[in-house]
């Protein structure tokens, strides 16, 4: 089978690369946009992709004919599309429109990446047939998206995710765990939000849910997620617990009082039983995947 990655530099397309470059019965064609910055780049195809970029996006598409596409890439920071819709509007459901025409003659199966921001976050945690109601310039971007993919006429699926966390092969992303484990380490004091609930997703267990869709052939959307939903702060201070540092530098706030630009969803988290059911999904708790990030972050310094 032939997978095309979008996105692969980013935290959930490079834990993609390193699950997929050695499989005998997968060619991977990873793409991004600018240099390859994965570490390791043997075992697999680099194409540099700009997807804002149609005419080469066809090209790309038309010259590999892969079976599959995982579409990962998107504009990711919530108050940036905040501040710059039409930016956000672009690269998240504009792309989405070039790939997907590109799909259509070759059959691709799409493979699309969503989010709990969907969710107006009265509600949660939800499950898939659950109704959305996007807050955000991000959020509505995400679901316009994800009704492109749906009204394609191509096999799809589309999983939706909460907070990835992990580690990638450049500092150029963080996430709640590194984020809170470096500045405590730092001396440094953080502020983390109290009402907000997710539900914490380890990189390489939702990339192992898109092999599977992939593999599977699964169609429909699937809530990838961990199991445990907490207040964002909770994970912070299972950061702090797991790697015996100060908890007192972590301080709470309310959504009130931080005040950012884009409105976020107070309590999400999902039901993943249909991810367990039809594509053997099986999450780490937190505490293993921090476990799995600690592991990561010694093999990085040797
Ligand atoms: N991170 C989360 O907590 C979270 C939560 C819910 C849903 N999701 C969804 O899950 C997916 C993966 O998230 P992630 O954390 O892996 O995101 P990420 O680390 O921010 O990576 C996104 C990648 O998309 C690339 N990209 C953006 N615009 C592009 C364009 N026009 N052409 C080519 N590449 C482009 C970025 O390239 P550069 O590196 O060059 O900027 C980046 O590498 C996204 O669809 C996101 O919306 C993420």
């Amino acid at each position: 089978m032939k997978i095309l990655v979008t996105g692969s530099n980013g935290l959930l397309g490079q834990k993609l690369v390193y699950a997929l470059r050695d499989r005998k019965d997968i060619e991977l064609i990873a793409t991004a946009r600018g240099e390859n910055r994965v570490k390791e780049q043997n075992g697999y195809v680099f194409e540099t992709m700009d997807l804002t970029d149609e005419s080469h996006v066809r090209e790309v598409i038309n010259n590999y004919r892969p079976d599959c596409i995982i579409h990962t890439a998107a504009m990711t920071n919530v108050d940036a599309c905040e501040l710059d819709s039409p930016t956000c509007q672009l690269n998240n459901v504009g792309v989405v429109g070039y790939l997907l025409e590109a799909c259509k003659p070759l059959g691709t199966h799409f493979i699309h990446l969503s989010t709990d921001f969907v969710f107006d976050g009265e509600n949660g945690p939800y499950k898939e047939t659950d109704k959305p109601n996007p807050q955000s310039v991000y959020a509505q971007s995400k679901l316009d998206s994800e009704k492109l993919v749906e009204e394609s006429g191509l096999p799809w699926t589309v999983l939706r995710t909460i907070i990835i966390y992990g580690v990638t092969d450049d500092a150029q992303r963080s996430n709640v765990v590194l984020w809170t484990k470096n500045s405590l380490e730092q001396g440094k004091k953080i502020t983390v939000i109290t009402d907000q609930f997710r539900g914490p997703t380890l990189a390489e267990d939702l990339a192992e849910a898109c092999i599977q869709a992939a593999l599977r052939k699964a169609q429909g959307i699937f809530h990838i997620s961990g199991k445990e939903v907490m207040p964002i702060i909770n994970i912070s201070y299972e950061v702090a617990d797991y790697f015996k540092l100060d908890k007192s530098f972590i301080q709470p706030i309310t959504t009130a009082e931080l005040n950012q630009p884009a409105k976020r969803p107070l309590k999400t988290g999902f039901i993943i039983d249909k991810a367990i059911r039809e594509l053997g999904y099986k999450p780490h708790t937190l505490r293993e995947g921090i476990q799995i990030v600690e592991e990561q972050l010694k093999r990085k310094m040797i």
